[in-house]
């Protein structure tokens, strides 16, 4: 069952094709170079960015595979309907029903989140992971836009468990990493300078911590850096930066791994899949690995680097399973009901 999958929820353009959990092609046009002088994703940009890009993002990822006729060679459009930017969202979405009306192909609506919970399943050259799904598994999901631990039941079927209540881990990276002048995305760049730092340079609140429910925050702890770093002077805020950062993120990393030792207590789940942006994270990874040799669990992270950022073959890996449950829509005007925030 060959899938073409396009998923335009963000700041990427991305259209994959993908069979069962391959991989068959996977295009990602990046628009950071667009939005990094704004210091994070200005919608309307990323609208504009998309439909400029789409057809030609489509294009390449059928070319890979000398695919010239779409109507014989794939079985189904799929695309990612929310949560994500509406006006980026809308581009994929339309770009989807017109090809599935042009060759008559039913779409599948993926949710984007639920894509990065597939993303740990993606096949490598190898064709790793071997293993078959073994459920129920305990979901970590951290990225620029969502925090989330979720109970994996079975295919496509999710309880979320714990979120956060107001900024997503990823978001409140890179806006200390914007407070600092250091650039967007934060992640990447708050990880490197990290490594030269002391992560126990300075204790920031470690916010809902003595909560016992499964919630994220991190809009508190964000005031409370902003606050810090105010009150320095600037060339102590120069000579201190990579202990700066290095304390701020092992405050957000602690707060993950609090929550998600929280929650294989509370589940007894001690088979993990960890996804989303933030997690290409090296420490972060192995954070989570020590945590789950201490509990004798298991840790499924994404194979390849680029399958931790928005790429399209998740969507595609996601949408395998929907149709063998019979999950798409015959009436593309049904497209547009799908409530678009929530993994249900
Ligand atoms: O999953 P993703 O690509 O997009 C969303 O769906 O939001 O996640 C983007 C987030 C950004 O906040 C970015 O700063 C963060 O992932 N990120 C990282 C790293 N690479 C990207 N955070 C920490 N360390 C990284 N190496
Ligand atoms: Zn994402």
């Amino acid at each position: 069952m060959s899938i073409l999958a396009i998923d335009t929820s963000c700041d990427e353009t991305s259209v994959a094709v993908t069979e069962g959990r391959k991989i068959l092609s996977n295009e990602i046009y990046s628009q950071i170079l667009i939005h990094k002088k704004w210091g994070g994703v200005v919608p309307s940009l990323a609208k504009r960015a998309h439909e400029e890009r789409i057809d030609f993002v489509i294009k390449e990822a059928l070319n890979k595979l000398k695919i010239k006729n779409l109507k014989l060679k794939i079985n189904y459009i799929a695309a990612t309907y929310g949560p994500g930017l509406a006006v980026a969202l809308e581009v994929g979405v339309k770009k989807a029903k017109e090809l599935a009306r042009k060759h008559n192909k039913k779409i599948i609506p993926v949710n984007h989140m639920e894509g990065h919970i597939y993303s740990c399943f993606a096949q490598n050259r190898k064709g790793n992971p071997k293993t078959e799904f073994v459920f129920p598994y305990l979901v970590l999901l951290v990225s620029g836009g969502h925090t989330e631990l979720v109970i994996f039941k079975n295919h496509i079927d999710y309880q979320i468990i714990g979120e956060t209540i107001d900024d997503a881990a990823g978001e409140a990276l890179d806006k200390a990493a914007k407070m600092l002048g250091l650039g967007y995305p934060g992640g990447p760049i708050i990880e490197r300078l990290a490594k030269m730092g002391d992560p126990h340079y300075h204790k920031f609140p470690r916010p809902l911590i003595r909560s016992k429910d499964l919630n994220f925050s991190f809009s508190g702890l964000k005031t409370s850096f902003f606050y810090y770093i105010k009150n320095l002077k600037k060339e102590e805020r120069v000579k201190n930066l990579n202990n700066l950062v290095s304390s701020y993120q092992e405050t957000v990393f602690d707060s993950l791994l609090y929550k998600l030792e929280l929650a294989m207590q509370k589940t007894g789940i001690k088979n993990i899949l960890a996804a989303g942006g933030v997690l290409a994270n090296l420490y972060l990874r192995k954070r989570i690995r020590d945590l789950l040799n201490k509990y004798e669990g298991k840790v499924l992270f994404p194979p390849f680097k680029t399958f931790y950022g928005d790429n399209a073959a998740m969507i595609g890996i996601a949408a395998y399973y929907k149709a063998k449950k019979g999950i798409y829509v015959d009436n593309l005007d049904e497209f547009d009901r799908i409530p678009r925030a929530k993994l249900s």
